[in-house]
């Protein structure tokens, strides 16, 4: 019934979700381990529930709120923002989550026909933003091979050569899916070269709690430069959604642009969410961290998972909550190996095609709790020992 003639071509063009895909194939499968969704295993701060339990009878909680958020969230925020981000010029909108502060952003900045900036391995989910938007010139540039970090002498050329320059670059850091963090030299160099192209640079920093082995994560602020941040795995939220725009207060009609596109969209993010982001920031970062610090064990654990694929075939693991890696040359077709992996060995990954890299995978080590996490990873190290040893024997 019906035909694609009647639907817009703006979605139809767009990518599928590869997390619907992969949740398909999980239900299609009995007894399997995900390390598959990017998700933390745990919860919200018990403290933060317990009062928000309270507020569900309150009538304000079942009204609209402000759009840009509620007064003593954006409160804490931009405190945090200056205490913790050090970013000091900055507003703050609130969102229903980190994906609809990107689409509020590219609907503010970008115009269809526009061309954008990414790098490989990308974040499906901006990339979706742009191509559902009309922004679907997407030029994507190279990581670098052995860090994956952004290759800004690329971005130098492209940012150069392309007429119009393009409108916006998008970075995540640390990246999902790459799992690494971009060093504040190469972010620096890459906010240098946005500025004097005249073009925004927007920087996902969902996972700006997620850094290992001592490393520190950092944030630039300019007038060009809009950060995004979600309390989704942080705070152990994703259900909640709420996430916050951070946008340079001197960019005049910026903000007034921003609202009319969060007016349309969620109108202001669900109240008694924002509530509980609220109480959970009263937590402060350290318990964040606490948790993340407990992280490390799962990531050596599914480091070891993936030991059949050799060491130089495995990146990432400095920051956010994933590994990236290569399969051997003969497996071109990951999502082939992923629904493998899944059916006959009863562990799923996500196809690194879904972020622009056929060949690869990546690997979420946060969703999971350590003994759980254990299992998944023998069930990947012997999935792997085939793949590389036999094949994909069914
Ligand atoms: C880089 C990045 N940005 C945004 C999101 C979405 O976050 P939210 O739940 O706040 O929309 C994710 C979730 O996986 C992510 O990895």
């Amino acid at each position: 019934m019906g035909s694609h003639g009647m639907l817009a071509r703006r979605a139809l063009l767009t990518d599928t979700p590869v997390m619907v895909q992969i949740q398909a194939l999980i239900r299609g499968v009995k007894d399997c381990v995900s390390l598959a969704q990017g998700v933390v295993y745990w919860q919200p701060p018990i403290q933060a529930l317990e009062k928000v339990q309270k507020l569900v009878w309150d009538p304000v909680i079942s009204r609209y709120g402000a759009d840009e958020g509620l007064p003593e969230l954006r409160e804490a925020l931009l405190k945090k923002l200056r205490h913790e981000n050090k970013l000091h010029r900055s507003s703050v909108m609130v969102t229903a989550g980190a994906n609809q502060a990107f689409v509020n952003i590219v609907l503010t900045l970008c115009d269809a026909g526009d061309s954008v900036v990414m790098f490989a391995p990308y974040y499906f989910n901006s990339y979706m933003s742009f191509q559902m938007t009309g922004v679907t010139d997407i030029l994507v540039g190279p990581g670098d091979p052995k860090m994956l970090h952004p290759d800004a002498d690329w971005l130098e050329r492209t940012l150069k050569d392309t007429k119009p320059t393009p409108k916006l670059v998008s970075v995540v850091n640390p990246g999902n899916p790459s799992g690494t963090y971009i060093p504040e030299p190469l972010l620096q160099r890459i906010s240098d070269l946005c500025r004097d192209a005249g073009c925004w640079l927007v920087v996902d920093n969902t996972y700006e709690y997620f850094m290992y082995d001592g490393r520190k994560h950092v944030c630039l602020e300019g007038n060009h430069i809009v950060n995004v941040f979600s309390f989704s795995k942080a705070y152990g939220m994703m259900g909640w959604r709420v996430g916050y725009i951070a946008f340079p207060s001197e960019v005049e009609g910026l903000s007034a642009q921003l609202l009319k596109v969060q007016d349309n969209i969620p109108i202001c993010a669900s109240i008694i969410s924002q509530r509980l982001a609220l109480h959970s920031l009263e937590m402060g970062p350290e318990w964040v961290t606490d948790r993340v610090n407990e992280l490390v064990k799962n990531r050596d654990i599914v480091l070891e998972g993936l030991s059949p694929l050799g060491k130089d075939a495995v990146k990432g693991g400095e920051g956010a909550i994933y590994l990236w890696a290569k399969l051997p040359d003969k497996f071109p077709d990951d999502f082939e190996v992923v629904r493998w992996l899944a059916q006959k060995h009863g562990v799923v990954l996500i196809p690194g095609s879904s972020s622009g890299c056929p060949g690869y995978v990546r690997i979420s080590f946060g969703g999971l709790i350590e003994d759980q996490c254990r299992i998944a990873s023998e069930r990947l190290k012997k999935g792997l020992e085939e793949l590389v040893n036999k094949g994909m024997v069914l």
